[in-house]
């Protein structure tokens, strides 16, 4: 079993105005931040919704991909998921550790039944076409670190600053059987 396998975690990264997304990618360029991202899911079993898969470039085996579609077919060692629910028991099959990775709908519906929310916290607002969803209550969560880095933003080519957080969550729900 890997380390971190049975765990099942969320990551994503927000703006100071809580846009997450614009047309189908990131609102920033911060080369910086999507290596974080890219080094902390690796050798994880991913869960995503389908318009945040169809933006990624590469995808990893063991990426389960959330579509009301049947017909829709991901890539070679992808798998078609439902329901947020199959896609973290699919997942969670595979004895890796578990990251959603979003986008917005994703994050909503699967943060009930995540141990940790890794979030970076962008510190400028950005124009935006998708905002990270109010419900999650991560203010009720442990904040168990938190690391402050500044980085150049290549868009508008000014300083930004960066937190990435980690929030526990003490009581994440069971995932239902079935
Ligand atoms: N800042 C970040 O960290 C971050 C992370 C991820 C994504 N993003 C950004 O967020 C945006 C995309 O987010 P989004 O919320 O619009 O789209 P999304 O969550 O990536 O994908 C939405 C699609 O996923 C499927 N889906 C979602 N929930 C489902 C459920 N419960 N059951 C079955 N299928 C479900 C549906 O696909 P069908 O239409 O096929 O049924 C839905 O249209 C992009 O701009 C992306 O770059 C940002």
């Amino acid at each position: 079993m890997a380390e971190g396998a049975g765990v099942i975690a969320a990551i994503g990264a927000v703006a100071a105005n809580g846009m997450l997304g614009l047309e189908n990618w990131l609102p920033w360029d911060i080369p910086e931040e999507l290596a974080y991202f890219e080094r902390t899911v690796a050798g994880a079993a991913l869960v995503v919704g389908r318009a945040t898969y169809e933006s990624m470039a590469e995808v990893p085996w063991d990426t389960f991909v959330l579509s009301h579609d049947p017909a829709f077919v991901p890539r070679p060692g992808c798998y078609r998921v439902g329901s947020v629910e199959a896609g973290l028991r699919g997942a969670l099959a595979t004895g890796k550790p578990v990251f959603v990775i979003g986008g917005a709908s994703v994050y909503a519906a699967a943060w009930p039944y995540c141990r940790y929310f890794h979030l970076t916290r962008i510190e400028r607002d950005f124009a935006g076409d998708v905002r990270f969803p109010d419900e999650i209550p991560l203010a009720d969560w442990r904040l168990v670190s938190e690391r402050r880095e500044r980085y150049v933003e290549r868009k508008s080519g000014e300083p930004v600053d960066c937190r990435f957080q980690v929030f526990e969550q003490a009581r994440p729900r069971p995932l239902p059987y079935s």
